[in-house]
């Protein structure tokens, strides 16, 4: 029985001779939470797109999300980020104090939460360096950003993202003439830059080559300990190539969680998602 989904999203077969290797991905002592979903709930004209979601993320994990079509995946990021209220449930983030479904989107992600959407948002007119200094700009509003100048540090924290999303080489050029999978490594890139605790990804590697889908592999692996990481994502072979642990959402409700060997072998999950 094949563990691929029948239609994924990236299946051209000349595009990818070779299989994502395997890293080994140690079974970590669990960190303390830092997002706590709890009985989420949102209904689109009665159609139940979340049905009673509940889950917490470690501090520094990289969680993958997976389920079949209109599982309700991206519903649940946009809960969490603000744009979609749940009709009942709550989102916390550090501390069980602050619920998020109260607060606007702004307001969200300035306590920490970003989102990488599926296409690439980069400002294609200016170069890969002014695109990452406005986002790091973007973080003081736009009345400072107008005449903000960056400090040294701020200055180092470009480079250092520049050389770890490998688009030092391109600093000068123009994002519009990145390739596909360089400019979605510019967007993760200017998300860093804002410093969020949590990064939602959702479908990152939706159209790259196997090249660039081992490197998105790799940078987000290297992204886990210092942010919290969700990614939601169809591959397979790329889920298996990132994942510790798994969370299965079927028809708005979590169908199974937990190691990605354990997820693989679960009957209901192979019935309803990897077995298709
Ligand atoms: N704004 C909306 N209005 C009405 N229905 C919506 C809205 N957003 C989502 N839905 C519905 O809610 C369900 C869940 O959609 P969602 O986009 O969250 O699924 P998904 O798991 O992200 O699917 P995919 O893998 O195809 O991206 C779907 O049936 C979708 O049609
Ligand atoms: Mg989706």
């Amino acid at each position: 029985m094949s563990l691929m989904p029948a239609t994924p999203i990236n299946d051209n077969a000349d595009d990818r001779p070779t299989p994502i290797t395997m890293l080994p991905v140690p079974e970590t002592a669990r960190q303390p939470l830092v997002l706590w979903v709890e009985n989420l709930s949102v209904s689109f004209d009665g159609f139940k797109a979340l049905d009673d979601v509940t889950l917490t993320l470690d501090r520094g994990e990289l969680r993958c999300l997976i389920g079949p079509n209109g599982a309700g995946k991206t519903t649940l990021m946009d809960c969490i980020t603000g744009k979609t209220r749940p009709d009942s449930g709550a989102v916390y983030l550090d501390t069980r104090l602050n619920d998020l479904t109260r607060l606007s989107e702004c307001r969200i992600a300035e306590l920490g939460i970003g989102r990488k959407f599926q296409r690439p948002t980069v400002f294609p007119g200016h170069t890969v360096l002014e695109n990452c200094e406005l986002a790091l700009k973007g973080k003081k509003g736009v009345f400072r950003a107008l005449f903000a100048r960056l400090s040294v540090a701020e200055r180092a924290r470009i480079a250092e993202i520049l050389e770890l999303i490998g688009l030092a080489e391109h600093a000068d050029r123009q994002a519009g003439l990145l390739a596909h999978g360089q400019k979605q490594w510019l967007e993760i890139g200017m998300l860093l830059a804002q410093d969020p605790k949590v990064l939602l990804v959702d479908e990152p590697v939706a159209g790259m080559t196997h090249a660039e889908m081992e490197r998105t592999a790799h940078l987000l692996q290297s992204l886990a300990g210092k942010h919290t990481i969700v990614v939601v994502e169809h591959d397979m072979e790329f889920v298996r190539s990132i994942a510790r642990r798994v969370t299965v959402l079927h028809e708005g409700k979590v169908l199974a969680e937990g190691a990605m060997a354990d997820i693989q072998k679960n009957p209901r999950v192979v019935e309803v998602y990897l077995g298709e």
